[in-house]
């Protein structure tokens, strides 16, 4: 019988409650300790979840002591770098929240330390694991729509945090729009080329960065991404999976983010002499697995260790989603275009 993963919590603040009860219900996971640099966060964790672990207020005090081989990485964004390279220099592996890290360096340096010491480092992705996305990609990459030319996600929601978030130079890309860029991915399987990038803060915005960006992508499948939103927009507010337009030769597919996505493609027989096109509607069954969001990814992960391949979500494949972010940010500040190969 396989041993339990031994596992570490670094950070005890809200999300920690997901993966913590998630690891919970796992029968080959063992929490061996809880870190938070405000310890009265890890003891509160330890209390109710009934937990007997070590609460810490250092990683590798924590690591050691406890000889966890698994990290969960559920500080702010601001930590991940440090606690993740820590972590895996200590010989475990990692499943981090997103962002990878806060900076386009550390995203870097994570990778190279995975690299070098062999260890695994995942990121969550949960709005992967969602039904209806999976069938939007699958609608699109079935070649229902034909070769795709434009994809379009429009995210407008008024976020009222409090926290980190509203003290970011850049709360929606770094936070919010790297769920959507790396939802961008899966759905056209392709990765970035370029970015043009407007990031600005509209007026009553209640965060100190930038809250609002339009970015235009050329993508490697020869598509353009146009990525439009905020999150301080009041009023008929968006999915938090925004809502997507995907144009192809022959037709186009929507998801409103919230129900199954749909396509209209050119009607078959001749259509000869007609201004507008008729056009037949094809639906999708979106199919739920046992888990989805976050569960998902984690159980992804978890597969991915066990069965000691890459996950899904491994760091390598999440810097191309981190450097839609950063390219972003960096064509915002520049005022012009970017390559994405500069910056990898
Ligand atoms: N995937 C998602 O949908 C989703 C949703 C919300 C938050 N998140 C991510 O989860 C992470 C945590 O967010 P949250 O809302 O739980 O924040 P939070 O502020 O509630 O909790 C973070 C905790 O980490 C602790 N911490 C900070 N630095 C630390 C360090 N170096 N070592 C140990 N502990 C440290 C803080 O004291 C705090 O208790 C963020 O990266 C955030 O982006 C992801």
């Amino acid at each position: 019988m396989m041993s339990k993963h031994r596992i570490v919590v670094a950070g005890c603040g809200g999300m920690a409650n997901r993966w913590v009860a998630y690891a919970l219900g796992r029968s080959d996971t063992e929490i061996v300790g809880l870190v938070d640099i405000r310890l009265e966060a890890a003891k509160a964790m330890a209390e109710q979840y009934g937990l007997q672990c070590g609460v810490y207020t250092d990683l590798a005090e924590a690591v050691q002591k406890s000889g966890a081989a698994l990290v969960f990485d559920v500080t702010i964004p601001a930590s991940h770098h440090e606690v993740g390279t820590t972590a895996m220099s200590l010989g475990c592996d990692v499943f981090s929240e997103k962002p990878l890290a806060e900076t386009l360096e550390q995203c870097k340096h994570v990778v190279r330390v995975s690299e070098e010491t062999g260890r695994m480092h995942a990121v969550m992705q949960n709005r992967r694991y969602i039904p209806e996305l999976t069938a939007l990609a699958g609608l699109v990459q079935s070649g229902t729509i034909g070769k795709v030319g434009y994809a379009g996600a429009d995210f407008f929601i008024g976020a009222h945090f409090g926290g980190f978030r509203d003290a970011m130079d850049n709360p929606l890309l770094l936070d919010m729009a790297i769920h959507t860029f790396d939802q961008a991915r899966k759905i056209l399987q392709a990765d970035p080329v370029s970015v043009y990038c407007h990031e600005f803060n509209p007026p009553g915005s209640w965060y100190a960065g930038n809250a609002s960006a339009i970015c235009i992508f050329e993508m490697s499948d020869g598509s353009v991404f146009c990525y439009r939103g905020s999150w301080c927009a009041e009023g008929v507010q968006t999915s938090w999976e925004a809502e997507w337009r995907v144009n192809g030769e022959k037709g186009t597919a929507v998801w409103d983010g919230r129900k199954a996505p749909y396509a209209e493609v050119v009607a078959p027989g001749s259509q000869e002499g007609k201004f507008i096109r008729d056009f037949v509607t094809v639906g999708t069954e979106p199919q739920a697995p046992a888990f989805t969001q976050h569960e998902g990814c984690l159980e992804e992960m978890f597969a991915a260790l066990n069965e000691g391949r890459r996950a899904e979500t491994d760091c390598r494949d999440n810097l191309l989603s981190m450097a839609m972010v950063f390219g972003a940010i960096m064509s915002a500040e520049a005022g012009r275009k970017i390559q994405i190969s500069e910056l990898l």
